[in-house]
């Protein structure tokens, strides 16, 4: 197969000389450890998700891991989850001791089913972990709902959602919140994570399970780890934050553009947006359809015959993970288990231009 000398990416973080500006001084500052900076950046991203709090950690799953720790969630418990996911977020379920149950998904959101989480509980249930796939909200008020009528803890796998939003509230304001900053995600830090919440104990617990346990210098309450987040970072952080509006706004008005185009190609489905969420679009996933011309994988070297690269997220339902099958999870979900086979991922990103968007769309036409 040729390769194309163009190629349009999945992702291309946005870094400039702000960046390179701010490590510098942070390199000059001496302190390149968790300081100030961290602390700063903090202050800046629990203001924009609208809570009191908000502790940095060095990854999405570090933060996933915490907040679970700081909910409480041990040994013997089980968490419900989604089976449609990266599997971090049901490998910091096991971190824990604890059981992750699949719920299945929901068809078009491809988010977690509510209806069928209450037929998960059991007396062991501690927590549920919902996840905002691909930057659209779960549905919220059938969620917080759930939870609050059987005492379980919510946690919001957000690592995909920065700046979603579900009846005008940022999702990580409804629950524990965690994001990945990542270098594929809506904004970086290359790695790191954050968790978000107006719970001032959850976010003392949090604060101290990132740092060994520690409740005061070198006196250690519990067995914690080191996932602090550095200066340097937080630095990096700190500037993505001040372009984050506008980068969302190119990945809505790019997702909108695909859309127009994309439910007039028989056999495509455009992503659905449920009502009252503001879909950020980490990720702009289409159903291919038995009606289509081409299999799902035979669509995808096509495109990318012509530079376009495109992902499937996720191939497997983590329950059919070599990891989890050894574990003994024998899970049937069947809309997880068909979205693992239908979806696939364009280009949406900010950087992807409005020719790059009439590329892809010309590539979809003529397969
Ligand atoms: C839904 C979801 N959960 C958790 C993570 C883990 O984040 P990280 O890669 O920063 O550890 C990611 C990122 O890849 C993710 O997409």
């Amino acid at each position: 197969m040729t390769i194309p000398v163009r190629m349009i990416q999945m992702a291309d973080p946005s870094l400039n000389n702000g960046e390179i500006h701010a490590i510098r001084d942070v390199l000059n500052s001496g302190i390149l450890a968790q300081g100030p900076v961290v602390a700063e950046f903090e202050e800046q991203f629990a203001t924009l998700i609208g809570v009191k709090h908000a502790i940095a950690v060095n990854s999405g799953t570090a933060a996933l891991h915490t907040a679970l720790l700081a909910a409480g969630v041990s040994e013997g418990d089980e968490v419900i989850t989604t089976p449609f996911s990266f599997i971090a977020t049901a490998n910091a379920i096991v971190y824990c001791g604890a059981k992750p149950v699949f719920a299945d998904i929901d068809k078009s959101t491809f988010n977690i089913d509510p209806s069928l989480i209450r037929d998960k509980i059991t007396p062991k249930t501690r927590a549920v972990l919902v996840v905002h796939l691909y930057g659209q909200p779960c549905d919220m008020v059938e969620i917080t709902k759930i939870c609050s009528e059987n005492d379980l803890v919510l946690i919001e796998d957000a690592c995909q959602a920065h700046r979603a939003e579900y009846q005008g509230r940022r999702v990580g304001s409804f629950g524990l919140g965690c994001f990945s900053f990542y270098p594929t995600k809506n904004m970086t830090t290359g790695e790191g994570g954050i968790i978000t919440t107006s719970d001032a104990k959850v976010a003392e617990k949090a604060r101290s399970m990132r740092s060994h346990g520690q409740s005061e210098r070198y006196l250690h309450e519990s067995l914690g780890y080191n996932y602090r987040m550095t200066d340097i970072t937080a630095a990096i952080g700190i500037c993505q934050l001040k372009k984050i509006y506008e980068a969302t706004q190119r990945r809505i008005a790019n997702a909108m553009f695909l859309t127009k185009a994309i439910q007039q190609i028989e056999g495509l489905v455009p992503p659905a947006i449920a009502p009252e969420r503001t879909h950020v679009f980490h990720q702009y996933t289409i159903r291919i359809t038995d009606d289509f011309e081409l299999s799902r994988d035979a669509l995808k070297d096509k495109l990318l015959q012509k530079g376009i690269i495109t992902g499937i997220y996720y191939p497997l339902p983590i329950y059919q993970q070599p990891l989890y099958q050894k574990r003994g999870y024998n899970d049937h979900l069947p809309v997880s288990e068909k979205a693992v086979r239908e979806v696939l991922s364009l280009p949406v990103h900010p950087r992807v231009s409005e020719l790059d968007l009439e590329f892809i769309v010309q590539g979809l036409r003529d397969v």
